[in-house]
């Protein structure tokens, strides 16, 4: 029986919340995990986990993380903060390693990206940096450092995009970079790599490249389709700059401009492992095909079984929903009140608002909402285009379409609050009594644009939100 006690750090993001899951089905350790936001630790697992909620920003919280912990894990990242995204990473990073050193803990497992400095975006640069720091004190505590490049897994960005620009593109015109060789890696093989490294035999650092086979990202679209029974054709020609391809995927994807561009950057010049020290070190570890990756990924969300996606975390300073799940300083209100007339049941219509957006849409006026999030999409917002996680289950901190739950209290509240291009905050409630249903669309404005746009908006309003309220109201019976 192992009695390790191993610590995640950015357990409710892509990675983060996967590898809990992995620790908490297949291995013995004992698992703490550091959040920001503890509501966000999906219900079902928060009673086999240590939470602690802090920051690395906070040494505090951290150091008291830390306590008596084996082996840290780092998944943790700055970029979608501000511009100074790489300071934020150094000195977060710089912070883990000293806590860790402080705390006495063995081992750092740090998950980076794949590829050389020389030819490296900026993003990949502070991956780079972060691994140099948590690495730099070996004689204090050791650190394993794998670099992974593409991962494919339902619900990663990489995923996201090659499964939309397949399905919505028989033929694409492309940049030459499609052409560059990489390689890719199915999500579970990351966290057998990261799981394995727990107990790894081996003493001081280690820098391990970890990737599948080498394919152009030319060829993995071209396996894709196939896998999907498409067959898609692309056109390399040299004038599309990186800049034009992130557009390009913008408007086709869910990924947002600046996630798009660093990965585009990252794909413009070859990525491949630079080491053989997965296969020496991790013999056990047979990377699955580039076809098994993504028939696995398309099965996980056929099965509505995706545990995270790219967009569960924002990757801002501070938590990007900690302080929004209650609107009481909105000024303008539209509340929509719909008594339980023909028998709805409490508990089923706290169900139906929990089923609205993604692929269950927005009842009749479903083109308003796609209008809307067209002019979102335009003004470089997220648009409708990240659906939902689950169709059937919602929890804290999940996407919906260009809302962001912040809020459940099961049976009772939904809330949702805005991450559309709004002059202002604003937030759906749902509050859902035994006897009626009580929706409020809050809305706190931004100067006087804020108050134009609220008084602009209301004619829609009444039709969008009136409907909205009776629909989840009266579905509520049908759904059951
Ligand atoms: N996903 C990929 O495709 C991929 C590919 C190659 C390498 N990697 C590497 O894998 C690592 C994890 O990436 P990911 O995709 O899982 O990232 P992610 O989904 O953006 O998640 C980042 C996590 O870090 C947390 N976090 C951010 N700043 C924090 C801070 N100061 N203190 C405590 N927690 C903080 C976030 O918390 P909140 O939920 O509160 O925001 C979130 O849980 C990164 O190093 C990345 O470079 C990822």
């Amino acid at each position: 029986m192992n009695e390790k006690t191993v610590l995640v750090t950015g357990a409710t993001g892509y990675i983060g919340r996967r590898l809990t899951h992995r620790l908490l089905e297949t291995s013995a350790f004992k698992v703490r995990l550091l959040v920001r936001n503890k509501n966000k630790v999906q219900v079902s697992i928060a009673d086999q986990v240590d939470i602690r909620e802090g920051s690395t920003f906070d040494k505090e919280s951290l150091a008291a993380a830390l306590a008596g912990i084996d082996t840290a894990f780092y998944l943790i990242h700055s970029m979608g903060s501000t511009e100074d995204y790489q300071n934020l990473d150094r000195v977060s990073a710089e912070n883990f390693r000293d806590g860790c050193i402080e705390a006495g803990v063995g081992r750092i497992i740090y998950l980076g990206g794949l590829g050389v400095r020389e030819s490296a975006s900026k993003h990949l640069l502070s991956r780079i940096e972060t691994g140099e720091i948590l690495s730099a004190k070996p004689e204090q505590i050791e650190t394993i450092w794998l670099r992974a490049g593409v991962i494919i897994g339902s619900g990663s960005s990489s995923f996201e995009i090659i499964r939309n620009l397949c399905q919505k593109l028989p033929a694409m015109i492309t940049p030459r970079w499609v052409r560059s060789q990489t390689q890719a890696i199915g999500i579970e093989d990351v966290l057998s790599y990261l799981q394995s490294s727990v107990e790894l035999a081996h003493r001081g650092n280690l820098v391990v490249d970890i990737g599948g086979e080498k394919l152009s990202f030319q060829q993995m679209m071209q396996q894709a389709a196939e896998v999907m029974g498409l067959k898609r054709y692309l056109f390399p020609v040299p004038l599309l700059s990186p800049r034009l391809s992130s557009y390009w995927l913008i408007l086709f994807t869910p990924i947002p401009y600046k996630l798009a561009a660093a990965l585009v950057e990252g794909l413009k010049s070859e990525t491949v492992l630079q080491n053989d020290h997965a296969a020496r070190f991790y013999p056990e570890i047979q990377p699955l095909r580039f076809k098994q990756t993504v028939a696995d990924a398309i099965h996980e969300l056929e099965q509505n079984q995706v545990i995270s996606r790219w967009c569960d975390s924002t990757g801002q300073q501070a938590c990007d929903i900690k302080d929004f799940d209650n609107p009481a300083g909105a000024i303008f209100r539209d509340i929509r009140i719909v008594p339980f007339e023909n028998g709805e049941r409490q508990e089923e219509v706290f169900q139906a608002a929990c089923a609205v957006g993604g692929p269950n849409g927005w009842f009749k006026y479903n083109y308003l909402w796609r209008l809307r999030g067209v002019i979102d999409k335009i003004m470089g917002g997220y648009g409708l285009n990240r659906g939902r996680r689950s169709n059937r289950e919602l929890r804290v901190g999940d996407a919906l379409d260009f809302w962001k739950v912040v809020d459940i209290k099961p049976g009772k509240r939904l809330l949702l609050y805005a991450q559309m291009k709004v002059p202002g905050e604003a937030w759906l409630e749902f509050d859902v009594q035994p006897d009626q249903l009580v929706q409020t669309a809050h809305f706190l404005p931004r100067g006087v644009l804020g108050r134009l746009y609220w008084y602009m908006v209301i004619p829609l309003h009444h039709f969008v939100f009136n409907n909205l309220a009776k629909t989840v109201v009266s579905s509520s019976t049908k759904s059951g």
